[in-house]
């Protein structure tokens, strides 16, 4: 029996691609050592068996792939705060990229592998001001998750080259939706402000900067389905796609939607831009709409399924 391997499936992007899988009736297998990931992000399902441990352990690797056979992986395990790579650089290339290249060696050997999904981020265009962002677009990353992210992506396209291995990377722009951390700096800056606008009928938010900043804010449900088409896409190994929706967002903008669904007003306190905050950020997502990709949703319409839906974290039968 085949099977699909998500590392880092208990998290917020992973859980839902899990979701997606299962609703399809493919058999998974989600690696997560619930750093950051929680098990009631997973519905109870016989089809879905879960193991908790370190992708970057090589020993508990080899005994994944002896133990199974996969036809697809999605290696979205990684240690996803910028801010941790650049305090605990050694262990986040560990976990980033090193773990990534020896999941490539096992992949390798897969023959029954039909293709190799890897999370990468927008982060790997860094703040080259060159817009919108394309794949061909020069890369600058600005911190070590940048680079492991990067270094990572392209382990995936040589892979690809050389030996075969059917892999694909995403460069995920700013992704939000349901069961995403809206309490730490670490989380999606929709999900933090959602989260002011739920917990307060008077929300403050606090914007770094003026709040023109821009980026593409592309809802899970679109990064799902991108992830999707990659998944059985012939041509989609041995490349690179942007997912986002090509659309530049103000951080003004989100709260306005806010403001507007909630129908509450928030109280905006404008402090200093943070160094690092790259101003303007948007996607030419060209290549992977030529897949038949469509971004379905809008910013409005997102956020109102993201508000109605956002009690949905606790799952009553969670494991
Ligand atoms: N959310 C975004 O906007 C965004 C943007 C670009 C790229 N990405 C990438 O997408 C992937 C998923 O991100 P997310 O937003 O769902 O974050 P997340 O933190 O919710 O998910 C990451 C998952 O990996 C697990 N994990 C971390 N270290 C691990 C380890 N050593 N061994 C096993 N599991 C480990 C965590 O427990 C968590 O479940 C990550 O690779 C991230 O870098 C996310």
């Amino acid at each position: 029996m085949k099977h699909i391997l998500v590392t880092g499936g208990a998290g917020f992007i992973g859980s839902h691609l899990v979701d997606s899988l299962l609703k399809d009736d493919f058999n998974v297998v989600v690696l997560d050592d619930l750093s950051s990931g929680k098990m009631q992000n997973l519905p109870n399902d016989e089809r879905l068996q879960f193991i908790q441990g370190d992708v970057a352990d090589h020993l508990l690797i080899d005994k994944v792939f002896k133990e199974f056979t996969f036809s697809h992986i999605f290696h979205l395990a990684a240690i996803a705060s910028v801010h941790e790579s650049v305090t605990n650089t050694y262990r986040c290339h560990k976990v980033n990229c090193e773990a990534s290249l020896y999941l490539l060696e096992k992949a390798r050997k897969c023959t029954a592998l039909k293709r190799m999904v890897y999370a990468s981020s927008a982060a790997v265009y860094g703040d080259d001001p060159a817009l919108p962002k394309s794949e061909d677009s020069p890369t600058r990353p600005i911190s070590p998750y940048g680079i492991d992210k990067y270094t990572a992506e392209q382990y995936m396209l040589i892979y690809n080259r050389l030996y075969g291995v059917p892999a694909v990377a995403l460069r995920y722009f700013n992704v939000y939706g349901p069961r995403q951390n809206g309490c730490s700096m670490d989380g999606g800056v929709v999900s933090i402000f959602l989260n002011k606008f739920l917990s307060a009928e008077k929300p403050v938010a606090t914007i770094y900067g003026d709040g023109q900043q821009t980026r593409d804010f592309v809802y899970i449900k679109d990064v799902v389905n991108a992830s999707r088409y990659v998944m059985t896409h012939e041509t989609a190994s041995g490349n690179v796609y942007n997912v986002a929706t090509g659309r530049e967002t103000s951080i003004l903008n989100v709260i306005q939607g806010l403001e507007e669904i909630t129908g509450h007003k928030a109280q905006i306190l404008f402090s200093d831009k943070r160094t690092g905050d790259i101003e303007r950020s948007f996607a030419d997502i060209s290549r992977l709409r030529a897949l038949g990709f469509v971004p379905r949703y809008s910013l409005l319409e997102s956020l109102q399924e993201y508000v109605e839906t956002s009690g949905e974290i606790e799952r009553p039968e969670a494991r």
